[in-house]
């Protein structure tokens, strides 16, 4: 005979996957009338969808099984708040997410609408699918799985915000001004990606970021690139210049100062991550490129988790439109973004980054640099009871432990939560690298969609058990 908890592990198992089974179908459609709500952050035209998807994720939190759920409204785009309290001395995990998605601009790349999900070969391709809308979604779900079998042991809040896309700008007030209603003992994020459903693993980091935009300026107006071409600096030229000289040969940044605060990850911490799966020639064909590039010294893997990086984003200037036009510019722009990694100041990194770019502005040229907005880099250790929860989790649905990585992107809340509550992040992504965020052809796989219902229940169980 088994232990007797060998047999009730097995009946939460079952009455879990059977609630599942039982409404696969609905889950899937319920996402996808979802994805139809164009909640872009970004756009103003687009307030009414985000006000309309506020209104929806409310909606659902309470069909789900919440006992309160609320709008909160900012400057900015509407926080969606709600709660499942069962028994305020039990634990309570808070469950982070965001409704807004990125512009899904450009429209000529997509295969189909991106705000007509469609499903093709198991995915779903849609705008919000893996980034965030699929993903937090999952929590829905599985909260309502727990509602439904009886099964919740712990409490169980929401925080899904509108605002994640454009740098949570109002996230943090209403953070600060809200400490007893987000109180918990652990804050859950599913918005980053695992390396496959054959090889789960746990994000124990995301990068920081300092993002900014500098414009350059030579003559007074655009002039004609015969009569003046030739005697006046073109600013195009000269940024393009500047931009060059911010890496050197073996592709450092070369920006003095940039690394001065950087933690040197150790050699166990290097051998570790060297031991995560990593197929070169697939990375490369997926993405159409004959060779990688990067920091030298350092693996793909480590470049992007363990490394600072700077990136442009965006460089125009002149004319672009149809045709040619002879013309110097009077301008030329350029956004330029850093990776931050611990203990790299968000702050700090964009002053330097500023300081430098109208250092080296030559004279021919003015140089003006402004801040978009920043974040801090997040390191969840791999000790606490709330990865440690994660890990048993993923061990549970998938038969396989999962290898802690670093995540390259960015989710800036991570470190506020931390800061402002005293809350541990876990992030349990189920997403996957290849899923286009903030690409065209978005997709999420509905074989992870269901994985992650499935795990996210195991988590709650398994944190409450350990505190
Ligand atoms: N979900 C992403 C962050 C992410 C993606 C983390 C993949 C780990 C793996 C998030 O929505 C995002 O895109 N964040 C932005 C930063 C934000 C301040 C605009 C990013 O990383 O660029
Ligand atoms: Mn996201
Ligand atoms: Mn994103």
């Amino acid at each position: 005979m088994p232990p007797v908890f060998y047999k009730i592990k097995h009946t939460i198992m079952q009455v879990w996957k059977d609630y599942q089974e039982k409404n696969k179908d609905r889950f899937l459609n319920e996402l996808l009338d979802l994805l139809r709500i164009p909640s872009v952050s970004a756009k103003t035209e687009h307030k009414p969808d985000m006000i309309k998807c506020s209104e929806a994720v409310k909606q659902r939190l309470l069909d789900a099984g919440v006992d309160k759920a609320e709008i909160y409204l900012t400057d900015g785009h509407p926080i969606v708040y709600g709660e499942k309290i069962i028994d305020p001395s039990k634990p309570t995990v808070l469950v982070y997410g965001h409704y807004d998605v990125q512009p899904p601009e450009p429209l000529d790349l997509w295969n189909s609408g991106p705000f007509e999900p469609l499903i093709k070969d198991g995915k779903i391709f849609a705008r919000g699918s893996c980034d965030d809308k699929g993903q937090f979604y999952m929590h829905v779900k599985a909260l309502e799985t727990m509602v439904q079998t009886n099964t919740l042991q712990n409490n169980v809040k929401f925080c899904i915000e509108g605002e994640e896309e454009v740098g949570s700008p109002n996230l943090g007030k209403f953070v600060s001004s809200h400490k007893e209603l987000l109180k918990a003992d652990c804050v859950l994020i599913s918005d980053s990606a695992m390396i496959s459903l054959d090889t789960p693993s746990l994000d124990i980091g995301l990068r920081g970021l300092s993002y900014i935009e500098v414009e350059v300026t030579g003559p007074n107006r655009d002039l004609h690139s015969g009569v003046y071409g030739g005697a006046v600096a073109n600013p195009i030229t000269i940024l393009a210049k500047m931009i060059a000289s911010l890496h050197d040969e073996n592709n450092h940044i070369s920006i003095p100062g940039f690394y001065d605060d950087v933690v040197v990850a150790s050699k166990k911490e290097r051998a570790l991550m060297a031991e995560a799966p990593f197929d070169k020639d697939e990375y490369k064909a997926d993405l159409g490129i004959k060779k990688l590039w990067g920091e030298k010294g350092y693996s793909t893997n480590e470049r992007t988790g363990i490394r600072p990086t700077l990136e442009l984003n965006g460089i125009w200037g002149g004319y672009t439109g149809e045709g040619a036009k002879t013309v110097l510019p009077s301008k030329a722009f350029a956004k330029i973004s850093a990776r931050l990694v611990p203990n790299q100041s968000s702050e700090k990194m964009s002053a330097l980054l500023i300081d430098h770019l109208q250092k080296i502005a030559p004279e021919y040229v003015t140089v003006r640099a402004t801040l978009h907005h920043g974040g801090e880099p997040y390191l969840t250790p791999i000790d606490s009871k709330a990865y440690k929860a994660a890990a048993k989790a993923i061990e549970a649905t998938f038969n396989k432990e999962p290898i802690p990585v670093r995540g390259g992107g960015s989710i800036p809340i991570c470190s506020l939560f931390e800061k402002e509550l005293g809350t541990k992040v876990v992030l349990m992504g189920f997403g996957l690298d290849s899923d286009n965020l903030h690409s065209p052809n978005e997709k999420f796989d509905i074989a992870n969609f269901y994985k992650g219902i499935e795990t996210i229940p195991y988590f709650h169980k398994y944190f409450s058990e350990s505190i």
